[in-house]
């Protein structure tokens, strides 16, 4: 696997790649990797016939008073399990790389109506800046695909929304949650949880499935939600949001079949984020 942090050596790699025809397939991330960012790679590697995967911890798309600093680093360990999924490639970049003018940079990419709520909610300004830096590896590396976990499901409604409105030749693919034994979605913000509260974390993907359940039993939905947040808040969360709705992220309607419940919620030091799709009766 090759290795590179400037843009011009990417550049001229995949210009080569280009000229002979090759599809590349991108996988951007921002490191610490687990068994759902190698999910992507995997799907990647299915379709495309050079994978490109990025590693970058974009400063802005972290609040003031988020884990910017405490975000984990792990570049060597990340390399080997890429090298081991058949990644091809991987860029690398630092920060001045990215953001020459530092805190200067003056051109946004936003998505309004789907950053709207839920963790646009929670963390204001956080979508642009998603929006923003995967517009920049878009037009880095320009890829024929790129492969988005579901877990972050308003994140891969935020960038279907921007490929489309910008008229960008890039499929995006969204690869299913990959979960611990417990049900637990993989993160690697689960790696702030102690013992405990990790035992704790798998309350949130239990909690919705019963939801599901509920919902799927004709159960109303105000106070199926309401029992859901009292039994997050029981277990010891403090629920930022959960949600129903449309798997567009509408509102739920009266004609609404196909749906998708979603949550973030504090565990301690931890923010954990999950959604489950159901269908309404
Ligand atoms: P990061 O949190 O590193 O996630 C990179 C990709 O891995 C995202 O598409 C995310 O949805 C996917 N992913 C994470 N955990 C997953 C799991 N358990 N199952 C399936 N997919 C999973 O998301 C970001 O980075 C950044 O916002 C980024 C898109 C790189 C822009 O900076």
């Amino acid at each position: 696997m090759q290795c590179l942090q400037d843009i011009s050596a990417l550049r001229n790699t995949l210009d080569a790649h280009r000229r002979a025809g090759r599809i590349i397939g991108l996988v951007p991330t921002m490191g610490n990797l687990h068994e759902g960012h190698l999910a992507l790679v995997a799907e990647a590697r299915r379709r495309a016939d050079v994978v490109v995967a990025t590693i970058f911890v974009n400063p802005t798309q972290f609040g003031p008073d988020e884990d910017l600093d405490a975000y984990p680093r792990t570049l060597e360990a990340d390399r080997h399990k890429l090298a081991e999924a058949g990644c091809d490639l991987l860029f690398a970049p630092s920060e001045t790389t990215i953001y020459p003018r530092g805190g200067n940079a003056q051109t946004r990419v936003s998505v309004p109506d789907v950053s709207e709520g839920l963790c646009g909610g929670s963390r204001p300004g956080h979508f642009d800046g998603v929006a923003t830096v995967v517009t920049m590896l878009f037009n880095l590396v320009q890829p024929d695909l790129a492969c988005f976990g579901e877990k972050d499901y308003q994140q891969l409604a935020v960038i279907r929304r921007l490929v489309d409105d910008l008229h960008l030749p890039i499929e995006i693919v969204g690869v299913p949650i990959v979960r611990d034994h417990d049900g637990l979605a993989l993160s690697s913000r689960n790696g702030y949880l102690n013992t405990e509260q990790r035992r704790t974390a798998a309350v949130l993907q239990r909690t919705l499935r019963e939801l599901r359940d509920a919902l799927e039993g004709g159960a109303a939905i105000e106070p199926t939600l309401a029992t859901g947040l009292a039994r997050l808040r029981e277990a010891g969360f403090e629920p930022d949001y959960l949600e129903l709705r449309a798997t567009d992220l509408g509102p739920v309607e009266a004609s609404t079949r196909d749906a998708v419940l979603l949550a973030a919620a504090r565990l301690g030091p931890a923010r954990l984020i999950d959604n489950l799709s159901l269908t309404l009766p």
